[in-house]
């Protein structure tokens, strides 16, 4: 197993080394090399994502990044440069976030029941996909422009991966999210690729909640969501409501997968460098070690992905949730238990 290691910047090399002593115990053999990006190379020398840096990337099995970002860098550059750059590059067409409320961990939610849901989110195309632009930039008649792409192959194929998920889950229930009532056009493709596919996985039950709708619901009544299936804006921001639900954002992982396998796929926590607490041992590396997780359950390494989670369910149920440890006493936690 050949994996690349992007540790990235401020509690990202944190939380990556208490994720990779987890690895260490299940996979030994992992071999790993580490690549330098994010704000600390930029700043250096200029450099975002050198193209014999990318090219070497595509010769790993997987890719687990730590977080990139520090608010020397203005906002946009490693977001478009680096994250969205390798998101495209690699095809990452599926962005899986997983939410789960594990037993023991006190969200913030009074009575919230059990929570269990996965969201698959579209990654390539949307509003996200960079196409607009500025026009008459600094008058008074200024345009900006984003307009949000949907494909019919783009869609198609994250909402296939989204049935074959659900159809491997004991509720097989299916939520597509979406605006479909304002934004009639992306929303019209979506619906009729959500109810072509459906005919393919008849075992898989369908409904369908405006975006709006469905963070009331992610509040009131979350435990109706299995899978999630929606858009790549949507999706970004209703996975954060789903971490904030779940527990917190030192718990969320996530996948961003070419479900294709022509590229490595790569797996990440949720959270950013959170600059307010790095170097100070005090970011929760759960979230990272869970991607791992992700990661070998991709790789087919299923058992040794069970484990993982196991390990973190046990450690959630037995810790002090007012005081779960240092990032490194979590990680020797996690590595002797699993
Ligand atoms: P953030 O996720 O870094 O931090 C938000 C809040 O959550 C902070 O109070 C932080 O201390 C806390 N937090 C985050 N991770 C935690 C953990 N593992 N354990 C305990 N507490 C944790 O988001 P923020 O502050 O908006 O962004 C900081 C930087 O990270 C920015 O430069 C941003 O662009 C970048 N970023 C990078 C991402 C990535 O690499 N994929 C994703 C999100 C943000
Ligand atoms: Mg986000």
């Amino acid at each position: 197993m050949r994996l690349a290691v992007i540790p990235g910047d401020g509690i990202g090399p944190e939380v990556v080394t208490e994720a990779l002593k987890v690895l260490a115990e299940v996979v030994p053999s992992a071999e790993i090399t580490k690549y330098d990006l994010g704000a600390s190379r930029w700043h250096a020398t200029g450099e975002l994502l050198p193209e014999s840096v990318l090219s070497e990337l595509r010769q790993h099995d997987a890719i687990l990044l730590g977080a990139v970002g520090d608010p020397s860098v203005p906002s946009g550059i490693l977001e478009r440069g680096l994250l969205l750059r390798l998101r495209f590059e690699l095809d990452h067409h599926v962005n899986l976030r997983p939410g789960r409320l594990y037993p023991g961990v006190r969200g913030p939610l009074a009575d919230s029941g059990e929570i269990d849901l996965l969201v698959v989110r579209e990654g390539t195309e949307g509003p996200y996909a960079g196409n607009g632009g500025l026009l008459r930039k600094d008058t008074e008649q200024e345009i900006a422009t984003e307009v949000s792409v949907n494909t019919a192959f783009g869609i198609r194929r994250v909402v296939a991966d989204a049935f074959a998920r659900a159809e491997q889950r004991p509720r097989k229930h299916l939520t597509l999210v979406h605006k479909t009532n304002v934004l009639e056009h992306a929303g019209s493709l979506w619906s009729r690729i959500v109810e072509e596919e459906s005919l393919a996985h008849p075992d898989v039950t369908v409904a369908y909640s405006h975006v709006d709708a469905a963070t009331i619901h992610l509040v009131t009544d979350p435990g109706r969501f299995d899978v999630i299936v929606t858009d790549n804006l949507f999706g970004d921001i209703i996975t954060d409501l789903v971490a904030a639900v779940t527990g917190g954002i030192g718990l969320a992982a996530s996948g961003n997968l070419d479900i294709t396998r022509r590229n490595p796929s790569m797996f990440e926590p949720v959270h950013g460098s959170a600059p307010d607490i790095a170097g100070q041992n005090l970011a929760d590396p759960t979230a990272a070690v869970l991607s791992v997780a992700l990661l070998l359950d991709h790789l087919g390494e299923r058992e040794s992905a069970r484990r993982i989670e196991a390990s973190v369910a046990f450690d959630l149920a037995t810790r002090d949730q007012n005081s779960p440890g240092s990032t490194q006493a979590i990680g020797d936690r996690l590595a002797a238990l699993v």
